[in-house]
């Protein structure tokens, strides 16, 4: 069979759309998407950050949120994905983004985000890396999701929110789609 190769390249599919949200030593909230996030364990997820304000916020206050990037917010995530923090110090009010105080960590809730995970910085991975950023490992200490978007169980509903991930072979957004299936459950037909 023929193919084609592209050697390395960032196209693990579906990247997440996180927006990490940050306190300066000031108390000024910053908000800057992040889509190289990962699950790490199971309260535990990883970041790659570059040198950005929120680099230096998070280094010098360990705790930060990450909202969960939604269609209807889509517009605001890129905003602050391409506008540092550094030059423009009204970022947040720009972008359109509320703020309130997370409840488990010391860090600002964007509340036009369906869910968000409150998070605590513990460990800095390897050396620094090319761009002087570092991979993070932080513990998630919450999930809070806006009650609208609950389902009918309890449980944020996928369906209603609409997750963006980050399509880094075309540069897009796309919506996270349907359930097409059961997990740990429908490769049970082939047991
Ligand atoms: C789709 C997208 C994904 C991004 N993912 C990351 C990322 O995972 N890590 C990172 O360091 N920067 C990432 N960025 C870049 C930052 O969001 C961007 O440089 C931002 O302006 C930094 O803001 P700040 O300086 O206010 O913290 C991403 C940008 C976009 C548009």
């Amino acid at each position: 069979m023929s193919h084609k190769n592209f050697g390395a390249k960032a196209w693990l599919q579906p990247m997440p759309v996180g927006i990490i949200g940050t306190y300066d030593q000031n108390g000024r909230p910053n908000a800057m998407n992040a889509a190289w996030v990962g699950q790490w364990d199971m309260t535990q997820i990883t970041i790659s950050v570059s040198k950005h304000a929120t680099t230096v916020n998070l280094l010098n206050n360990p705790d930060f949120t990450l909202a969960l990037a939604d269609r209807r917010n889509m517009v605001a995530a890129d905003y602050v994905g391409i506008v540092s923090g550094n030059k423009v110090p009204d970022k947040v009010a720009k972008a359109g983004l509320n703020v309130e105080r997370a409840e488990f960590v010391n860090a600002p809730v964007f509340t036009n985000f369906p869910i968000t995970l409150e998070c605590r910085l513990v460990q800095k991975i390897g050396e620094e890396v090319p761009g002087g950023g570092c991979n993070l490992i932080a513990d998630i200490l919450n999930v809070r999701c806006d009650e609208a978007y609950l389902d009918a169980a309890g449980n944020p509903d996928l369906d209603k929110i609409e997750l963006i991930c980050y399509d880094s072979i075309g540069n897009n957004y796309r919506v996270l789609g349907k359930v097409v299936g059961r997990a740990f459950h429908d490769g049970a037909a082939l047991k």
